[in-house]
């Protein structure tokens, strides 16, 4: 998608993605990221690509994890912050705008431009409605950046899957085939869940929610 179609739907609050109470299946499955003790989390430095301004950011930073972000819309960050409570610093870099707080830093700008040396390391990525944003000929390039500037670091997915020619995109099908074909040469792949989207995929095509361990 252009960055303009991203804009436009943060400008006109055209934000069916937002899960105002965060994602039910983080919870359920935060084990692949913190590990089963958690004293455990508090170690854990956590990626959340093209991250909006999810509540699952909040349940992360409650869990004692530092979370880093990136996101293109500078109205999503602002928003983000003020659900949080937190007054953030802000500080312009060539990649963009950086919002950052004590365990938490979001880069304001294209994903793409990010390197690996910006966001550091990280221990685990938190891809809920991030694959599934954006369209087939550009999900590989973002895999593969994933993969670099993370370091293959593991990973929590969350994609739908429903009947394409029912519905345009975004949120795109990304199906079990599509998540092996662009991650199976880099981690061992578990489907950990197939579960009803309630009410159906924008409360008109059935549809699926996949839940995916990537590990190493
Ligand atoms: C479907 S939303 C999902 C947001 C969030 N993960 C959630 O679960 O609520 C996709 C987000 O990706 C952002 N985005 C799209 N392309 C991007 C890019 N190239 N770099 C950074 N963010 C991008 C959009 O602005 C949007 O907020």
């Amino acid at each position: 998608m252009e960055h303009s179609f991203w804009h436009s739907k943060w400008h006109n609050n055209e934000i069916g993605f937002h899960e105002p109470t965060g994602n039910a299946l983080l919870v359920k499955y935060s084990d692949v990221l913190l590990g089963s003790d958690s004293n455990e989390a508090s170690q854990k430095r956590i990626f959340v690509p093209l991250c909006g301004k999810t509540r699952d950011i909040a349940w992360l930073l409650s869990k004692g994890c530092q979370v880093v972000g990136a996101e293109l819309s500078e109205v999503a960050i602002t928003q983000l912050f003020d659900d949080l409570d937190i007054t953030p610093t802000v500080k312009s870099s060539s990649k963009g705008k950086v919002y950052s707080a004590p365990n938490l830093t979001i880069f304001v700008g294209d994903i793409f431009a990010l390197r690996r040396d910006d966001i550091g390391e990280v221990k685990g990525v938190y891809d809920r409605a991030a694959l599934v944003a954006l369209p087939d000929e550009l999900r590989r390039k973002y895999a593969n950046h994933l993969i670099e500037i993370t370091h293959n670091a593991p990973q929590l997915v969350i994609t739908f899957d429903y009947d394409q020619s029912k519905l345009p995109g975004p949120p795109f099908c990304v199906d079990e085939k599509r998540v092996i074909d662009m991650y199976a040469g880099h981690y061992e792949i578990s489907l950990l869940e197939r579960s009803d989207v309630e009410g159906g995929l924008k409360k008109k095509v059935k549809a699926d929610n996949l839940v995916f361990s990537l590990s190493i």
